[in-house]
């Protein structure tokens, strides 16, 4: 099968967009930088290795979960399958989804970062060379226009891993989920790799890891608004620090302004205390019942759920809940 160019029709923000999103997040109280722009190619990069730290149980626990039941999971999506995965990551989650699934129709992976996105199809296409890669260079909160595989789809799934879906909070992660509702189509699936509740001190560990690789991840972001909007935010004088809420069950990660200081950026002057906390991200964490609720909230019912021996993570798959058809009619329900 010839590999299938990066489609880039899709809404992919741009510089204007990055300094509006800006601006609107550091006038917000507190202050919020959208995550979204993590993922340069430092970031993404630097991403990979925060996915290998021994602190970050998550990425290692989702795989040994994909290991152990990719076979089992395989068997509940059937055959045919049209596998459209919001983000990609190294791939090799997704390598072993795909290696179990009988006669996949199609791989279509939605991501932002188009480095990241051509080196993961370039490996999955040499390690199977028979799949039809449909890649999209988009952000997957917007809505991905359908594309028919060359094979026979019996239906769609729409692949969340790496608990994702946690760094959008509550109405957020509800309207993700209803997009991905409509987009799956009325027999599709979604199958979401989803962090659990647990010891918070396990927690903050793994977004706190003792090498500091995840503090230059976040502090990459301020070294991205420096090159891309020309900002003047001085590295050294902000501060990693990732914090458990219990209350909302969230890590919030902020950059702390360890001194009283004005940054210009995006044609604006921005103020920080000395202490000042800017939150850069939201990673919830769930238990079974409370994915549960959000799920029937997007008109979605938790059909399956595999998880390891500690009950660290989880992988759900979700289907739509018939009971609810209504509710997502006036979406784009039916779409594909
Ligand atoms: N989806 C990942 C998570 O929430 C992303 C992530 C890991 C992350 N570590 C981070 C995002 C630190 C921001 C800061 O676990």
């Amino acid at each position: 099968m010839p590999l299938c160019p990066i489609r880039l029709d899709g809404p992919r923000p741009n510089s204007d967009e990055l300094a509006n999103d800006v601006r609107l997040g550091l006038g917000r109280r507190p202050k919020h930088l959208p995550s979204k722009y993590f993922y340069d190619a430092r970031g993404s990069h630097l991403f990979e290795q925060i996915c290998v730290q021994p602190e970050y149980y998550l990425t290692r626990t989702e795989l040994a979960i994909m290991r152990d039941y990719a076979g089992a999971i395989a068997a509940v999506l059937g055959p045919e399958v049209l596998l459209l995965e919001y983000g990609s990551g190294t791939g090799i989650k997704t390598r072993l989804l795909l290696e179990h699934l009988q006669r996949p129709a199609a791989y279509m992976p939605v991501e932002l970062a188009h480095d990241a996105l051509s080196a993961s199809v370039a490996h999955l296409h040499a390690a199977l060379p028979e799949l039809e890669i449909l890649p999209v260079c988009a952000d997957f909160t917007q809505p991905v226009s359908p594309v028919q595989p060359r094979g026979r789809r019996r239906r769609t799934v729409v692949y969340f891993p790496g608990s994702t879906i946690g760094n959008f909070d509550g109405a957020d992660g509800v309207a993700l989920l209803r997009k991905m509702r409509a987009e799956m189509g009325p027999n599709g699936g979604a199958l979401i790799g989803i962090d659990l509740k647990k010891d918070p001190a396990v927690i903050e560990a793994a977004y706190n890891d003792a090498a500091g690789i995840t503090a230059q991840f976040t502090l990459n972001l301020l070294m991205r608004l420096n090159r891309e909007l020309g900002a003047d935010f001085d590295l050294a004088a902000f501060r990693h620090r990732a914090i458990y809420n219990r209350i909302a069950g969230c890590i919030e990660t902020h950059l702390i302004s360890v001194r009283k200081q004005d940054v210009h950026v995006a044609g604006i002057t921005a103020h920080f205390a000395a202490g000042e906390a800017m939150l850069v991200e939201l990673s919830c964490k769930y238990a079974l019942e409370d994915f549960a609720r959000l799920a029937a909230e997007a008109g979605l019912r938790v059909a399956q759920v595999w998880t390891d021996a500690e009950r660290l993570f989880c992988v759900q798959y979700l289907v739509r809940d018939a009971g609810v058809a209504q509710a997502g009619a006036q979406g784009c329900d039916g779409a594909r």
